[in-house]
């Protein structure tokens, strides 16, 4: 391949010091988002996935990866890949101890595999070729788990993620506890973007900024849904449960005039709600949030994206709607109330750090690779610890770009940011995790499950592209 291709590959590495004209790359992150052109779309109610097993216990469910078409905006018919025929796929609704028996038949012309994202179980079950051979088209594979935990989940392939996810394989698993916070209204908020050519085609060309920043998408969705109305109720306490299936982009929320309480996250309820003014909702992360809604019967709130500066100076792209929560036409007298405290967590004890996970890119041949300590995936030599134990990992971000570090089969707690020990009531348990660009996390983890499991970057095209390791439990 040419030079040129090494030079602008650098150029953008170095984009804000690099001199070049502004017409030679994309500085800002390129990719506009286009204001809908279609009308407001009621994107409420995700389609649920029907279960089979009379048994109260069991949820037993048929999912099928097939082709598909689907109309984004006012675009022509885009060709998609769907879990049962829908993007995104059929909501899984269990509770917390259920068995979840998933029959998956692959209709796609390709292999895939389906990864919980978030769920511990066994390492089997995980969906990642570390454990498993790819299911060929045509094939089937029965997925069994014990949903140990309540939380927010989702499911999309761990095969050419950044291809297939963004072609629509994504779905959501919401698992109910024993203690749920009461809610007026509950919603379930699959944020996600997509980049479609003229003809309505997803866009599969790989340019550089895309392989930099992850393929961001010209069109934002929620729930599939550009312009998306969802229902709430006017003075209602409302419940959002949220999910970035995004390749790239992160997501820093707003609703004008007013705050959101955090009340959980990626491994469920956390023992302190805390308020936001924004929420920074980054590839593959959950958040569980609570505001009173603050608008007339049959009024509207706009949810904005604003501007998050992750490396590249994404910083500077101007603000855009995500969707409206349209409430009903009347008002609740006395919203249920947001906790102040909910079910204690286990703080995992500090201890020194045994892995030292470094993020870094650089170019290879001639192409931009992400980097773990140096390495690509292939070349990473796997974590080792035994199970049971506690260990501490600290990733280190020596890159210009946020990276979104992710843990299959554990949650993490987070004991430090940049060397300051962060207060034991804010302990919560998470799976994915925003890593500042030159800030570094210090990560404590209970390995108890055996197997090879994966850690990687949920940038997609990062992932793909070098950013993924492996840490064996034996
Ligand atoms: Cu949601 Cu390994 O990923
Ligand atoms: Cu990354």
């Amino acid at each position: 391949m040419s030079r040129a291709r090494v030079v602008i590959s650098a150029c953008v590495v170095a984009a804000v010091a690099c001199g070049h004209g502004e017409s030679e790359h994309a500085h800002g992150g390129g990719v506009e988002v286009t204001p809908p052109a279609s009308g407001p779309t009621d994107a409420t109610n995700l389609t649920p996935l029907p279960d089979e097993n009379p048994d109260p216990k069991v949820v037993e469910v048929n999912l099928e990866a097939r082709e598909g078409t689907k109309t984004y905006d006012n675009s022509p018919a885009t060709p998609v890949w769907t879990y049962n025929g829908s993007v995104p796929g059929p909501i899984i609704e269990a509770n917390v101890g259920d068995k979840l028996i998933v029959h998956f038949k692959n209709a796609l012309p390709e292999p895939t595999t389906v990864h919980w994202h978030g769920v511990r179980l066994a390492a089997a079950m995980d969906g990642t070729l570390a454990m498993q051979s790819p299911i060929p088209a045509g094939g089937t594979f029965r997925y069994e788990m014990t949903l140990k935990d309540a939380g927010l989940f989702w499911f999309h392939p761990h095969i050419r993620s950044d291809v297939q996810v963004q072609k629509g394989l994504y779905g959501v698993l919401r698992v109910r506890g024993a203690a749920e916070p009461a809610a007026d209204v509950e919603r379930v908020l699959v944020l996600d973007d997509i980049k479609l050519e003229k003809d309505g085609r997803v866009s599969e060309t790989l340019d550089d900024l895309s392989r930099m920043m992850g393929r961001e998408g010209n069109i934002l969705l929620a729930n599939g849904v550009a312009n998306a109305r969802v229902a709430i109720e006017a003075g209602g306490l409302v419940r959002l449960r949220v999910v970035s299936s995004a390749n790239g982009r992160f997501f820093n929320l707003r609703i004008p005039g007013h705050k959101l309480t955090v009340v959980g996250t990626d491994g469920g309820l956390v023992p302190k709600p805390y308020e936001v003014d924004t929420l920074l909702v980054s590839p593959g992360e959950r958040y569980d949030v609570m505001f009173v809604a603050n608008v007339a019967p049959g009024g509207e709130l706009a949810v904005l994206n604003e501007a998050y500066e992750r490396g590249h100076e994404s910083g500077k792209r101007a603000t855009s709607e995500v969707l409206r929560l349209r409430a009903g036409a009347s008002r609740v007298a006395t919203p249920k109330v947001i906790p102040s405290s909910q079910a204690p967590i286990e703080r995992l004890a500090d201890a020194p750090v045994d892995f030292p996970i470094r993020l870094n890119e650089k170019v290879i041949g001639d192409e931009m690779m992400f980097t773990i300590n140096d390495a690509v995936h292939g070349d990473i030599p796997p974590i080792r610890v035994k199970r049971g134990e506690v260990r501490v990992l600290e990733v280190i971000n020596e890159s210009d770009m946020d990276h979104p570090f992710h843990l299959h089969g554990f949650f993490f707690q987070v004991l430090a940011r940049d060397g300051v020990a962060v207060p034991e009531a804010s302990v919560a348990n998470k799976d994915t995790i925003v890593v500042a660009a030159k800030k570094r996390l210090k990560l404590v983890a209970r390995f108890d499950e055996p197997g090879r499991w994966m850690y990687h970057c949920h940038i997609l095209e990062h992932a793909e592209h070098g950013m993924m390791g492996e840490l064996v439990v034996e």
